[in-house]
């Protein structure tokens, strides 16, 4: 069976992030997937990299010792599953917080020949589904920087693979029709993951 890692990131349970997140372990769970649920607010990740672990950054392969169990679930993944909503134009810091501490080098990157190469290899399919309170529009006109960060940094860390970017925009607006296709559409991007 292979395994999905859903990082997850959002305090509320009567959220709506929170009925993505299920759609998303649900039809994952269905297709056969074995799906490592990773709420990271439950869990009570500590996103903030410290003094130790910054001047520890680059020393593979102790680097990972604070983080080593969750490397070590990031690398028993052949699929990446980010569920978080849009704050500040970016992932929430809890989400952050995870890939300034986790996605290490000699974990998400090597440094290779003054390069550097995607250390997530094993990860062959990406997905992210978040949610902006503002409109497409607004989103572009501030250069859509969570969007960029999981179709380009995060994509490339794991070794370019099939991605998808599930994004339902408008919040602030959407009513019970559009929330509901939203998350029928969660549903069906992730039964084809
Ligand atoms: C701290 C905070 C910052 C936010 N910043 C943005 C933002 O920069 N851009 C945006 O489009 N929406 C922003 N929003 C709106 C959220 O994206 C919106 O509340 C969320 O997508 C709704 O999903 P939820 O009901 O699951 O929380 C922000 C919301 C919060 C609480």
């Amino acid at each position: 069976m292979t395994r999905a890692l859903v990082l997850y990131a959002h305090p509320c349970p009567e959220s709506f992030n929170a009925a993505v997140h299920s759609a998303v372990v649900e039809a994952l769970t269905a297709r056969g997937w074995d799906v490592d649920d990773c709420d990271l607010n439950t869990e009570g990740f500590i996103p903030v990299l410290t003094e130790l672990e910054r001047r520890g950054y680059h020393d593979e392969p102790d680097n990972i010792g604070p983080v080593k169990e969750y490397v070590e679930r990031l690398r028993a993944a052949e699929a990446l599953v980010m569920v978080f909503p849009v704050w500040n134009f970016g992932y929430p810091a809890i989400l952050k917080g995870f890939l300034d501490r986790v996605f290490l080098p000699g974990v998400s990157f090597k440094l290779q020949d003054g390069g550097v190469r995607p250390g997530l290899t094993n990860i062959k399919r990406l997905a992210a589904c978040t949610t902006y309170g503002g409109t497409r529009m607004r989103a572009m006109l501030n250069g859509d920087p969570p969007r960029k960060c999981v179709t380009r940094a995060v994509w490339y860390a794991c070794g370019m693979p099939k991605k998808r970017y599930i994004a339902l925009y408008d919040m602030n607006n959407n009513q019970e029709p559009q929330l509901k296709a939203h998350l029928e559409r969660v549903t069906r991007e992730m039964e084809a993951l």
